[in-house]
């Protein structure tokens, strides 16, 4: 991962240019980086706020041999790198909460966002972009996140370097990625168990189909979040916003 990368300074999307990339060719493990987004943007079609210079705006191409119903292992599989790489970087012991966000003392450091491209059932490309708020200050935010948005640089109290925290991921992706192919989802999934924050507590999903409200019980072999609702069936939720509790 990361044998070919594409840096640009400024770019719209660094997930539109991996799109491009993906459908013209490029390798397994093709990384696209940029030091500005001006088009950036999250699930759900929202904007994701990606100044100069602050935050890491990456895509990766990944190329697996895998149906597409296992391609949600592969946001847990870069929520763990990602996690890791923190740590290892700057001593923070971050959080996920299902399926991408990572969090830091209860408020978002990074978001994941995964894309497709398929032919017929099979994966063709999936295409992993992460943000990351690695030097932003509380002002740096736009206000209506403020109060829900954090940067490693706040966390931690000093500057974070975005290069050794770049070449930490692609080493942790990498070496993910290689026991995923040759071993399967099993290690990647207790690892993320170990980080996950929701696991065990009652959750709100709020889904495209409505709201499930439910004991987090864990996450099934494709990734996919476990519910236990209220009259003992188990729900299983591939695609929601998830409420945490107060405490
Ligand atoms: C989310 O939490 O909603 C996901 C945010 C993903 C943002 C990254 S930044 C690099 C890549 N390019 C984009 O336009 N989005 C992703």
């Amino acid at each position: 991962i990361g044998q070919s990368i594409y840096y640009e300074k400024s770019v719209p999307s660094t997930q539109k240019i991996a799109h491009r990339l993906a459908g013209e060719g490029a390798a397994d493990g093709t990384v696209v980086i940029a030091d500005e987004q001006t088009e950036g943007r999250g699930r759900l079609a929202r904007v994701w706020y990606s100044p100069i210079h602050t935050g890491i705006w990456m895509s990766c191409i990944l190329k697996p041999k895998i149906p597409i119903s296992q391609t949600p292992q592969l946001t847990l599989l870069a929520a763990v790198a990602i996690v890791q790489a923190i740590e290892e970087t700057t001593g923070i012991s971050p959080s996920i909460k299902w399926p991408n966000d990572i969090l830091i003392n209860g408020r978002k450091a990074v978001g994941i966002l995964t894309e497709l491209q398929a032919e017929a059932d099979s994966v063709h490309s999936v295409i992993i972009g992460t943000g990351i708020n690695v030097n932003q200050s509380p002002e740096d935010f736009p206000a209506g996140i403020q109060q829900i948005a954090t940067s490693l640089k706040i966390e931690k109290g000093s500057e974070v370097s975005r290069a050794v925290l770049v070449q930490a991921i692609l080493r942790n992706l990498e070496q993910l990625y290689t026991a995923y192919l040759s071993s399967g989802f099993r290690p990647v999934k207790l690892l993320w168990e170990s980080y996950a924050i929701s696991l065990g507590k009652t959750v709100i999903a709020r889904t495209l189909q409505g709201t499930i409200t439910g004991k987090a019980i864990g996450i099934n072999d494709e990734g996919v979040l476990l519910l236990e609702t209220m009259n003992g069936s188990i729900e299983k939720i591939y695609s929601a916003d998830i409420e945490l509790p107060e405490k």
